[in-house]
């Protein structure tokens, strides 16, 4: 049996495909619970730490329901609101969280930070975004796949286009060879993620039988998918600058009715984490509209809106994969 009590949950790479796929299914479980009236809760007097450095809606609320509907206590420390890496280490901030909480969530840039509260915390630290990996998106990702495919994780591909050297761009690569699944990227071979990302994720595709392909040809990276996915092109942190050069380079890898098209597969699906810029209904956006003349950025109105869009059922599923990670770190699974 796969028991996951204790375990922080950083990044992809620190599990198996038996143990990954483990989450997926207990949150599957705990949807279908939650859905029919029957669900148990299993961290009751228990108190979580959420850590937020960049600003959030899904993660941070997805943590806060998981927590509430379980049971569970929430302290939100937004991103000025606590002395985290300002005036107190971070591994002191670890130490003194460790003492008081079951766990702690922590969102912002660097993966080492992360990784150093995991080192002196005590308890199970969880990773809600770094500029390196979103391992609860991922899971979510692939709940929603299982949900909209009739196919074997292993017999279902997915194309991923835009910004790949970003946190998305590393975890579905490395998620897709993890899980034996057939993942392409489709980006411009500067936005590819950085060489020892695609070698740890060529090297766990030979273990699993995973089909890992990296191209700049949109067409090559979406015939045959089951899911089209992209993202932001401008990714938190990242300096207005970038702006210009990104919407150059990433221009055709804009996922549209033709690129969905293209995939020859009628039922493709399109994934988004969100936030999305598909509208440009938002400041930064009519920013950009303004400035670069674009009527959309990475998404097209039409395809986001169109019956492809499951992104709703994806943000939705935050909840029920974070809810996965907190009972099976918190309470065995
Ligand atoms: N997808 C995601 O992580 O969204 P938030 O930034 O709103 O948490
Ligand atoms: N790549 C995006 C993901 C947001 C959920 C960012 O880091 O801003």
């Amino acid at each position: 049996a796969i028991d996951l009590t204790g375990r922080h949950f950083l990044k992809e790479l620190d599990f198996t495909p038996e143990e990954f796929r483990r989450l997926v299914d207990l949150a599957a479980e705990l949807k279908a619970a939650r859905r029919a009236g029957t669900e148990e809760q299993r961290l009751r007097g228990r108190s979580i730490a959420l850590i937020f450095e960049k600003t959030s809606t899904r993660t941070r609320c997805a943590f806060e329901v998981a927590a509430a509907q379980q049971g569970a206590h929430t302290t939100y420390l937004d991103p000025s609101g606590s002395q985290i890496g300002h005036k107190e280490s971070v591994g002191d901030t670890a130490r003194v969280l460790g003492r008081m909480y079951d766990a702690i969530e922590y969102r912002g840039s660097g993966q080492e930070i992360v990784e150093e509260l995991a080192a002196h915390a005590g308890v199970p630290v969880y990773n809600g975004l770094t500029d390196q990996w979103h391992p609860t998106q991922m899971l979510a990702d692939v709940l929603t796949m299982t949900e909209h495919s009739d196919k074997p994780l292993t017999g279902i591909a997915y194309a991923y286009l835009g910004d790949a050297r970003n946190n998305m761009g590393n975890s579905y690569l490395v998620t897709g060879a993890l899980l034996g699944m057939d993942v392409r990227i489709a980006a411009p071979r500067s936005l590819w993620p950085e060489e020892g990302v695609i070698a740890a994720a060529r090297s766990l595709a030979e273990r699993t039988g995973a089909r890992v392909t990296l191209t700049e040809k949109v067409e090559e990276g979406v015939l045959g998918a089951d899911f089209v996915a992209t993202d932001v092109w401008v990714s938190m942190g990242e300096p207005e600058e970038v702006w210009e050069e990104r919407i150059e380079l990433l221009r055709p890898y804009a996922v549209t009715m033709d690129v969905l098209r293209a995939t020859g597969n009628p039922d493709v699906r399109f994934l988004h984490c969100l936030p999305a810029f598909h509208d440009l209904g938002t400041a930064v956006g009519r920013e950009i509209h303004r400035r670069y003349g674009l009527e959309s950025l990475e998404v097209t109105d039409e395809v986001f809106e169109s019956e492809h869009s499951v992104v709703f059922d994806e943000a939705e599923n935050r909840m029920h994969t974070i809810k996965a990670v907190l009972v099976a770190t918190l309470a065995g699974a």
